[in-house]
């Protein structure tokens, strides 16, 4: 793994200000866990709130737009969410690729936008239920990859991968393990391919869906994984927890 554990919570659209309570307990807790890097992506309402709580997690924020400031109601940008206080962006959601329609090339100009602002980028990539079934994860993904990367050269610490098939999104289902390192290990040639080997040895690989205390550990010490990105059990502090100290008990935590 190339460096700590990195644990992300993506609260989606869940969360009022009654949530910065759970915020405040993470970041409290996080201290003890140095060994592993937290983060949280609550909604725009909130990122500058919990960013003002947070002494010890990462604050970012779950999508952005792809332009400068401009005439585009209800959008905002990467430098408004870096002004927030976010530090990163988590792109290429399958929830923004499903609702909203959201295409690689769109998602490459939201990472250029996103560096130029500052932010670090997690880039998220999956494939279907129907696509796993025809034998076709692997070539999709790695096409989502590289198209969503375009001629992204230098990831230097400034990106993350997070693989999410889309069908172990909130379905309590999770990939198996063998599953997940296969997925990983084509990742990682990817990177490797792309960027170097020592460059891409900086760049994790988050795995993501139905993540849980209970099944963290496991998860996290399977090869090529180098965190999770958890949705539903990051909305309580004692899951997300659960899964923090769970990546402290990894082999390379
Ligand atoms: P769940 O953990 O709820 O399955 O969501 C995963 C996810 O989409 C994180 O981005």
């Amino acid at each position: 793994m190339a460096e700590r554990p990195y644990i992300v919570g993506n609260w989606k659209m869940n969360g009022t200000r009654a949530m910065l309570s759970e915020a405040r307990a993470i970041d409290r807790a996080a201290q003890r866990y140095m060994k592993v890097e937290v983060a949280v992506a609550p909604p725009y309402t909130l990122i500058h709130a919990v960013h003002k709580e947070a002494e010890q997690i990462g604050v970012g924020a779950q999508d952005c737009h792809s332009g400068p400031e401009g005439a585009h109601t209800g959008d905002i940008n990467a430098s408004m969410v870096a002004d927030a206080g976010a530090k990163f962006v988590i792109l290429g959601h399958s929830e923004r690729r499903q609702d909203h329609g959201e295409t690689n090339e769109l998602i490459n100009a939201k990472i250029e936008s996103a560096l130029e602002a500052g932010l670090r980028v997690i880039l998220c990539c999956g494939e279907t239920l129907e696509t796993r079934d025809a034998g076709g994860a692997e070539t999709f993904v790695l096409d989502q990859l590289k198209s969503s990367l375009g001629a992204f050269q230098d990831p230097a610490e400034r990106l993350t991968i997070a693989y999410e098939p889309i069908w172990a999104i909130g379905t309590g289902r999770t990939a198996t393990t063998e599953d997940i390192a296969a997925m990983h290990t084509a990742i990682r040639k990817l990177l490797d391919e792309t960027f170097g080997e020592e460059a891409s040895s900086m760049v994790r690989i988050l795995y993501g869906g139905s993540v849980k205390p209970e099944n963290a550990t496991e998860i996290l010490n399977t090869p090529e994984v180098g965190g999770a990105l958890v949705g539903g059990a990051s909305l309580s502090a004692e899951s997300f927890l659960g899964i923090v100290v769970g990546a402290s008990e990894t082999e390379e935590a």
